[in-house]
């Protein structure tokens, strides 16, 4: 844990091998959604983004992407992403100042840290993650009023009961956004590469004033 302005967060020990990564599979879903559900897609925003490397030369391999901009407290994560030529910037989510500029995104990925440390291990409920999913819609779709596809990504334990406690305040603020899709995606790699049984690693909430309120409930598999 990180203190920043008095509020702790989560942030990764880049000794350990195992800190937190996204999976590359559920990456690929992301890919093959955002194409079928939002085919003019052409740019792409990652907030608390970790190591976004894999993401972002899938999304410029397989979408039409012109631009990718990422966010990350922490400086070392950031200065390894730019190394890698990514156009990632070093600050708080909460930031209302920063958060200003990622406004022109068509689709938007917030994924905080969902273990302690972002370990991996010592998973988070989605009432424990930092900074909490409630105060973030209720700053980016409440007050600067975010136009385009915001996509939650939240513990696997995450309900049908979570995600309506999140989606009635923004409907009451935005009721131009719904909850498109509810997204649980399984992988069959570890981070290492190696194959295990399909396993549920994040459920996914797809708010979108530009897609319909549709609640559906979908599952990924990759092999
Ligand atoms: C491990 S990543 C999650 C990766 C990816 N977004 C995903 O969904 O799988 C979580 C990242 O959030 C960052 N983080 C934690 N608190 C943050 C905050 N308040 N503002 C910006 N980034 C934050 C951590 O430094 C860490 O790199």
């Amino acid at each position: 844990m990180t203190e920043h302005n008095s509020i702790s967060y989560h942030r990764p020990n880049l000794e350990k091998q195992t800190f937190a990564r996204t999976n590359r599979q559920t990456i690929e879903q992301r890919a093959t959604l955002i194409a079928e559900l939002l085919p003019n897609t052409t740019s792409i925003a990652e907030l608390c983004c970790g190591d976004c490397s894999w993401q972002h030369r899938h999304y410029s391999d397989t979408l039409n992407i012109q631009h990718y901009r990422s966010l990350d407290l922490d400086p070392a994560i950031v200065a390894r992403n730019q190394t890698a030529g990514i156009d990632c910037i070093c600050a708080n989510v909460m930031d209302r100042h920063v958060l200003h500029t990622f406004l022109a995104a068509d689709v938007v990925f917030f994924g905080p840290p969902l273990s302690v440390d972002c370990d991996g291990h010592q998973l988070l409920s989605f009432h424990n993650v930092t900074p909490s999913f409630t105060d973030f819609t209720d700053l980016f779709l409440g007050e600067l009023d975010y136009n385009g596809t915001l996509v939650c990504i939240c513990p696997k334990t995450t309900t049908m009961g979570d995600a309506a406690q999140l989606y009635h305040p923004i409907q009451q603020r935005r009721n131009d956004v719904g909850l498109r899709l509810i997204h649980h995606t399984y992988a069959t790699l570890t981070g290492s590469g190696e194959q295990t049984a399909p396993r549920l690693k994040y459920v996914e909430l797809w708010f979108s004033s530009q897609l319909a309120d549709r609640w559906e409930l979908r599952e990924s598999r990759s092999i």
